[in-house]
């Protein structure tokens, strides 16, 4: 583990060996008697404790301290990002009914390549061709699931896809992804001071973005009123942009695109905002995490005009589940649904489908 990691280790010594051991990707504390693991997309409680609240206590605040944050009575919550990547956040009692809860995402090192994911079944071929033809065409794409469904992962395998040579602008609020080509311009976001000064939002860097010349803008996560800009931003020609939205279906991430859209307090018909979204949007690639704790791209879908006022999608492929194994393993197959409207368009590109 690296030296900017060791303050962390230091304070959270009961649970250093799961910081320092890279099969596990989340470290979770429930107060100081309970701790769990996630291992391979499983949850697994372990037997390490802390001494007292008072220590783990310590611990969470220490770690506040080293990246200039509070955590006590006035700032009971904590979001943070550690040197080394990982995120933490904390909670401390009373608004935590079991003592200090602290929830860390371990940054990974070695980023899950598409090949990877294709490995470990998380798509076929077919769907890997998709989703490559949706970049090089210049789609706009929204990665879309639950938390923890692998959704950034997929956002930055998709971003593998898009060509050399192309000028592209991150936009984050805490460094998740890795983009490996040439030229590309990351930005991240910043909270307010103490005093409550100097916050730039994603709404604030998507601005500078269309500024700087870009030719896609991949923001991290949509999570509020940025929605607005971001489809006011693809429905002014910045084709080929994408990012990740949490939802339970591809027409439900339509939905919370609006409903974020609609916190940026604008004031415009139901039915213009639909159609924004609509027109905005090319596909949506839908993931999940199975019951057994596999990831998947469970869906591709594209968006088509609305009908009577609501969205419509049409699915590309999906995967289907067939039976659960004795050992909880989840078996079945991708299947294709549909065939993509691009589909002549993808062949004058002499992209492979
Ligand atoms: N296809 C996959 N196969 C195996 N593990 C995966 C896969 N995709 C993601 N993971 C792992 O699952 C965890 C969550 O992944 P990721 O951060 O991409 O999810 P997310 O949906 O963006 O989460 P969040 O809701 O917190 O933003 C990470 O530890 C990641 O390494
Ligand atoms: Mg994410």
């Amino acid at each position: 583990m690296e030296n900017n990691n060791s303050f962390l280790v230091l304070f959270l010594a009961p649970v250093r060996e799961y910081l320092e051991d890279d099969s596990v990707s989340e470290v979770l504390i429930n107060g100081p008697q309970q701790v769990y693991i996630e291992r391979r997309g499983k949850l697994e409680e372990v037997p390490a404790k802390f001494v007292s609240e008072a220590a783990l206590r310590a611990a969470a605040a220490n770690i506040a301290k080293s990246v200039g944050r509070m955590l006590d009575e006035m700032h009971p919550r904590l979001d943070a990002r550690l040197p080394d990547g990982s995120r933490v956040h904390a909670v401390i009692p009373p608004l935590s009914r079991v003592g200090t809860v602290i929830a860390i995402r371990k940054f990974k090192k070695d980023t899950l390549t598409i090949d990877k994911m294709q490995e470990y079944g998380s798509l076929d071929d077919r769907t890997r061709k998709l989703i490559r033809a949706l970049v090089l065409l210049h789609k706009n794409v929204i990665v879309s699931g639950a938390t923890s469904s692998g959704k950034t992962s997929v956002l930055n395998a998709l971003s593998s896809f898009i060509p050399e040579g192309e000028r592209v602008l991150v936009i984050e609020d805490a460094t998740e992804l890795q983009l490996q080509q040439r030229h590309i311009v990351p930005f991240e976001t910043r909270k307010a001071d103490k005093n409550g000064q100097g916050e730039v939002t994603i709404r604030d860097l998507i601005r500078s973005a269309l500024r700087l010349r870009p030719d896609r803008i991949v923001i991290g996560e949509i999570r509020g009123g940025e929605a607005l800009d971001l489809l006011q931003a693809l429905n002014t020609g910045h084709a080929g942009s994408m990012s990740t939205i949490h939802a339970n279906s591809p027409i439900d991430c339509l939905s919370r695109i609006e409903t974020c859209a609609l916190l940026s307090g604008i004031d415009i018909p139901l039915v213009a905002l639909r159609s924004q979204v609509a027109s905005a949007i090319d596909a949506v690639v839908h993931t999940a995490r199975l019951s057994d704790g596999s990831r998947k791209i469970v869906s591709v879908a594209e968006v088509e005009p609305l009908a009577q006022g609501e969205y419509r999608v049409r699915e590309l492929v999906r995967w289907k589940t067939v039976s659960i194994a004795p050992d909880g393993r989840v078996e079945g197959h991708f299947e294709a649904v549909n065939a993509p409207s691009f589909a002549d368009q993808a062949q004058i590109a002499g992209v492979d489908l």
